[in-house]
């Protein structure tokens, strides 16, 4: 038997969500790898599962969890063999496939990756999918062109998981980040991260003009909405936007305007399917390039029960940073 938080849809369609104790015959049979989770983590799309916010789930009863560290326990799969230290991220696991926020699982071997020595499997929790997300709209600046000396980069949803590690990581590469927050109190916070400004997230978020005056040489989006739609309207020339959330809606109220009069380009970030030679990369930089004191500093250890009480915190915006789950606590 093996704790796990279970979700089942009640005749009303709302989410159930309890601990429990499930045995391995309950793990679905497409995987060829059982593994032993050490360590979880929320993220928003979890706290959308279990708090039953959003459609996420999409078979019952789940096992949420889209992120998991923790090591190989048997496998048929021939890059996995017992003994080895993984990371899972994304590819529908804790939407349609029993997930990470449990002691066990069973996983295709072709979405682990190894974890690198360099972390800790409560470090790779620590980053996640939201780290591992920020690394991407931080390498798909860079791939784009976006350099330290081409001026600003606005980081929204700064006090988030998203934002605050894209803060860390663009901070140490050099770049001067504006981050934008609804959270003004954090601001002590958001600067010990790297943010050079703070700004209200107010500033953004309501409806704006199509073309403004140009601000930002790049941007990290966790935000979406309005939010999205200012920041590339602020965008300067030929500068780049990348997308990858929706923690304000998932609309997109904007014009044509600044791609066909300013060359802005507008990145979609999609860390669940992302291939496996990008996650390698990503997961390759943030082991070297994540300041640990830092990431440190702006995560919170729980337990598998305190999930439970901690996703509406996330859905509603009040957490700061990351939340690391010790299935074992
Ligand atoms: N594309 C992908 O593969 C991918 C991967 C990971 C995450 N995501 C998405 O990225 C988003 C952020 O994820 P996360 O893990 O960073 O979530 P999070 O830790 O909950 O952070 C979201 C942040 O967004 C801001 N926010 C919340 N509600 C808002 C609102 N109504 N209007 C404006 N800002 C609001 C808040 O920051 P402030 O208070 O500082 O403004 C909040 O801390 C989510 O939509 C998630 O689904 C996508």
């Amino acid at each position: 038997m093996f704790s796990a938080i279970l979700l089942n849809k009640n005749a009303d369609g709302t989410t159930d969500a309890q601990v429990v104790q499930l045995e391995d015959v309950q793990l679905p049979s497409d995987g060829d790898v059982v593994v032993r989770i050490d360590y979880s983590t929320i993220n928003y799309k979890d706290a959308l599962a279990v708090t039953g916010k959003s459609p996420v789930v999409r078979k019952w009863p789940m096992v949420p969890g889209i992120d998991g560290a923790g090591e190989v326990l048997a496998s048929s799969h021939a890059d996995w063999k017992t003994g080895d230290q993984f990371i899972l991220n994304g590819y529908g696991v804790g939407e349609a496939h029993m997930g990470c926020l449990a002691q066990r699982a069973r996983l295709k071997g072709d979405w682990l990756i190894p974890r690198p020595l360099a972390i800790s499997a409560r470090t790779a929790m620590a980053i996640g999918t939201a780290g591992y997300t920020a690394m991407l709209c931080a390498m798909a600046l860079e791939e784009q062109g976006v350099t330290k000396e081409s001026g600003d980069i606005l980081v929204t949803g700064a006090s988030g998981g998203v934002g605050s590690i894209a803060i860390v990581i663009l901070s140490a590469w050099g770049y001067r980040v504006v981050a934008s927050t609804g959270k003004l109190s954090e601001t002590g916070y958001l600067k010990s991260l790297g943010a050079a400004e703070v700004i209200d997230r107010n500033e953004l978020s309501a409806p704006g003009k199509p073309l403004q005056k140009e601000r930002w040489a790049g941007v990290v989006d966790s935000v979406g909405s309005h939010m999205l739609a200012n920041a590339v309207a602020q965008t300067r020339c030929g500068g780049t936007v990348t997308a990858c959330g929706l923690a304000q809606g998932m609309d997109f109220p904007s014009t044509v305007a600044p791609f066909i009069l300013r060359g802005v380009k507008l990145i979609g970030i999609d860390s669940v399917m992302a291939p496996r030679a990008k996650r390698l990369a990503a997961w390759d930089h943030l082991a070297r390039d994540i300041d640990m004191e830092k990431l440190s500093t702006i995560t919170q250890g729980i337990s598998l029960a305190d999930v439970l009480l901690r996703a509406p915190d996330v859905i509603a915006g009040k957490i700061r940073g990351r939340l690391v789950v010790d299935v074992n606590a």
